[in-house]
């Protein structure tokens, strides 16, 4: 087949070279949308007089027409049509002759790819920030049904502090909610419309581009015609947002493999999300937590290749732009397949909270609270510390724990010491005595849960 600009060609490209440059097998997935920017544009060109009512017709049918074949799957792609805009206007002008030939007056690709990209991706936002949601609200439901269970709170994975469980869910939740902003914002990048800038300079039809970007559903039209082609800010955003979002689901799910270990037997992974060992009967493999992990190196790679791409470009559209495509659905479908799993691994998974339990029982975990002691009692707070570090220096020779020393041990320290000490050290106690705003208290906690519910809503109203 002839290309589009063959008028001005002797020869046409060979077979290798129109293969290297077709963007077909990607930005096919955008059929629907190259179908939508083109309706809108036929009927505009309608209405401003530059086409007639009755090859704007014939065009709309012929599109449609094409998109019900495209999803039933009797569209046969030819790979000698290097994009899904060459495809679809090659065949509705085999399908209407003429009229669709006048399709792309006053239209040119560099346009309209970036149209129908950005419609494209809003669409993937949107279903991401409805999968984000998803995962959320597991986490949540986790969260509410283990209410009080205590676990150990680490710093540098060591033995910290005592902390809920819920507390410790929640702080995912917190981090999935700015990933849901990210994602938001990504949308609000994408929602503009280039249509109308035409190749570069904008057109001398007299196109209504407040027509296409109503009947499109953008929120406005981009004021500035170089800009409109050769902006990829929005798919920056959004496999930024994508690469934030896949590093907070690595970090819990490298808890949930450690979780998941003999040494911690915090969790018990459901089947459906374990996997076994070919060689090695016994074993029971955290597989898909592994692969969630792994998968931000990926995502990270799109972005970076990308912000690569675009580096020193100069304006206005470049080949190079069609580059963007590939990574950025890459980038989303492998963050939603991420938000899917995960939100199925910690609904199906186990508690253990004995073992949590046990393990918050071990460290010297009372530490802070029994040196707050002293400082309440009037000792400046870093002869405290140094004081209760004596007194871990006794347990740790002992071998024992902090409860396990008697009355006389702690008042050998200091004499500031009474029976009332043995309050600090229950695991209990010191969980509920951390009431601040965002602290870990059964009350303070609760209380978290209802802002993490409310946003959860709010947001919910947003995808809505
Ligand atoms: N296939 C191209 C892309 O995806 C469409 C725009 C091509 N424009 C051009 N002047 N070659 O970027």
């Amino acid at each position: 087949m002839a290309a589009l600009w063959s008028g001005r060609f002797e020869e046409g490209v060979d077979e290798f070279t129109q293969r290297f440059g077709a963007s077909l097998p990607v930005d096919k997935a955008m059929y629907s949308e190259d179908i939508d920017g083109s309706i809108a544009h036929a009927r505009m060109l309608a209405k401003q007089g530059i086409i007639s009512a009755g090859d704007a017709q014939a065009i709309v049918d012929g599109l449609e027409s094409i998109r019900k074949d495209i999803e039933a799957g009797d569209f046969i792609f030819d790979i000698n049509d290097e994009d899904i805009h060459m495809a679809i206007e090659g065949e509705l002008t085999r399908r209407i002759g003429d009229a669709g030939a006048r399709l792309h007056t006053g239209r040119s690709r560099n346009d309209q790819v970036s149209t129908d990209t950005r419609l494209y991706m809003k669409g993937r936002a949107r279903s991401l920030m409805q999968a984000n949601i998803s995962l959320r609200e597991a986490l949540v439901d986790q969260a509410n049904r283990n209410m009080d269970v205590i676990m150990p709170g680490y710093t540098h994975l060591q033995h910290a502090q005592p902390v809920l469980f819920s507390h410790h869910m929640l702080a995912y939740v917190w981090m999935l909610t700015r990933d849901f902003d990210r994602l938001k914002a990504a949308y609000i990048a994408a929602d503009a419309n280039p249509l109308g800038a035409a190749a570069l300079a904008g057109t001398t039809y007299p196109l209504d581009r407040e027509f296409t970007t109503e009947q499109l559903g953008f929120d406005h039209a981009i004021p500035n015609s170089l800009d409109a082609v050769s902006d990829r800010d929005y798919l920056l955003d959004l496999m930024y947002a994508c690469s934030v979002s896949c590093i907070h689901l690595s970090r819990l799910c490298e808890e949930i493999i450690l979780w998941s270990s003999a040494e911690f037997g915090f969790i018990t992974l459901s089947d459906s999300y374990s996997t076994g060992s070919s060689i090695m009967p016994q074993k029971k493999n955290p597989d898909f937590a592994e692969l969630i992990r792994s998968k931000s190196g990926r995502v990270i790679g799109d972005l970076v290749a990308l912000l690569v791409t675009l580096k020193s470009l100069p304006l206005a559209y470049n080949k190079d732009l069609q580059e963007d495509k590939q990574g950025a659905m890459d980038a989303a479908d492998t963050l939603e397949d991420c938000y899917v799993c995960a939100a199925g691994m910690i609904s199906t998974m186990q508690l253990n909270p004995d073992a949590m339990l046990a393990e918050a029982s071990k460290g010297y975990l009372a530490a802070t609270d029994v040196a707050d002691y002293l400082a309440k009692k009037g000792m400046p707070f870093r002869r405290a510390h140094e004081v209760v570090g004596h007194l871990v220096l006794l347990c740790d020779k002992r071998q024992c724990g902090l409860e396990d020393l008697a009355l006389e041990d702690f008042q050998a320290e200091s004499d500031l010491f009474e029976e009332d000490i043995v309050g600090c050290l229950d695991l209990e106690a010191i969980v509920d005595a951390r009431r601040t705003f965002g602290g870990t208290s059964p009350n303070a906690v609760k209380d978290q849960m209802s802002l993490a519910t409310e946003k959860l809503d709010q947001d919910r109203g947003i995808c809505a």
